[in-house]
């Protein structure tokens, strides 16, 4: 098969993950028989400094051509970097939204997995941390807050902002849908969070997710206030298999289920549109402060290409590979500086992805 993927390296760390990755994947494609065919795109910053703007239009046709995207990391230090004294369109953030709604990936899947071997990383009270936890939170990514109406206006001689978070049926019900197919695959519990108790919008989400739910009956539904849910993530994860919910509060919730895995750096993650088509990214961000430095964590980037292959591609087999060669490697002891603990061996960013490639 040949596949035909556009990357953004991006910033930061960005571009050093992205070239582990890239041989993780060309060792899958000589193992398993498949081209891999990469042409990079810039986004974020360094699209900023070499176009003037964080992502171009030809940058966005040019990922519309391919059969999937893979990304680094975009963004730099808020305070320090150059980027963020620009008017918040012309940001690095600002490619990252163009790129979610100019194709459309209104679905986004965070995982959040405990796994043994790190599980000493984990910061909740060992009682908790022990009986584990594997979710998944369905974020909807192209509406709400983010995409809202926006305006700052004086008013009786004083400046108020306004952002407006709407959502209409087909939106809710298309990533419902998502979710509830997700769940099926795996341990069949949806958990849907919303602000029913003060918001419309919230509302509206939860009857559309009622109505979704009525055709996946071997599904086990379930609401939670977000507010709640926050507490919960804390207090028992294993609880959770898909969490549904909308933009702003999949933003804040998968940042604290990244948080409660101790290792932000294996975690990956995925955004869909309602094809095959998807934008592949780790969790964690840009990590201005150790890039090019080789000592970054690409294993979230490694298997987000793993998502790739079974998303984009229903390429299970190799998606496995890359997933049992995490597993292998952890075992086998090897850790950059992130999750690095005593008795175990320190190593950088390209030998890790050397040591991946050796056990694929
Ligand atoms: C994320 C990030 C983005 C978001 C930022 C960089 C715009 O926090 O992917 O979670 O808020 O969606
Ligand atoms: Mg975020």
């Amino acid at each position: 098969m040949i596949l035909n993927i556009t990357c953004i390296p991006g910033d930061g760390i960005g571009p050093e993950i992205v070239t582990q990755a890239k041989k993780v994947l060309e060792k899958v494609a000589s193992k398993y028989g498949h081209e891999m065919r990469f042409t990079d795109i810039l986004m974020g910053g360094a699209s900023i400094d070499a176009c003037g703007e964080p992502l171009t239009d030809e940058a966005i046709a040019t990922a519309k051509a391919a059969d999937a995207v893979l990304m680094g990391s975009i963004g730099g230090n808020t305070s320090t970097s150059p980027w963020y004294k620009l008017p918040p369109e012309k940001r690095p953030e600002a490619g990252l939204l163009k790129i979610r709604k100019a194709l459309n990936l209104f679905a986004n899947l965070r995982p959040a997995y405990l796994y043994e071997e790190l599980a000493a990383a984990c910061p909740l009270k060992e009682e908790i941390s022990k009986a584990g936890f594997d979710m998944l939170i369905m974020r909807e990514l192209t509406g709400g807050l983010y995409f809202g109406e926006r305006k700052t206006v004086e008013e009786n001689g004083e400046l108020k902002a306004i952002d407006t978070l709407t959502y209409s049926e087909s939106e809710i019900r298309r990533i419902a849908i998502k979710g509830f197919e997700i769940a099926r695959k795996r341990r069949k519990k949806v958990t849907s969070v919303d602000k029913a108790n003060v918001l419309d919008s919230s509302r509206l989400w939860r009857k559309v997710v009622n109505e979704v739910a009525e055709n996946y009956p071997d599904v086990t539904v379930e609401h939670m206030l977000v507010d709640n849910c926050a507490m919960q993530l804390v207090k028992d994860p294993a609880q959770f298999d898909v969490i549904l919910t909308e933009n702003m509060f999949g933003d804040i919730l998968s940042d604290e289920a990244s948080m409660v895995t101790g290792s932000i750096g294996m975690l990956s993650s995925a955004s869909l549109n309602d094809s095959k088509f998807g934008l592949y990214e780790p969790s964690h961000g840009s990590a201005p402060d150790i890039a090019g430095q080789d000592i970054a964590n690409p294993i979230a980037t490694v298997l987000s290409a793993a998502m790739m292959l079974r998303y984009s591609f229903d390429l299970d087999k190799e998606a496995d590979a890359i997933e049992n060669a995490v597993r292998q490697v952890l075992k086998d002891g090897y850790r950059t500086g992130d999750i690095y603990s005593a008795g175990t061996t320190k190593v950088g960013c390209n030998e890790m992805g050397d040591l991946l490639c050796e056990r694929i």
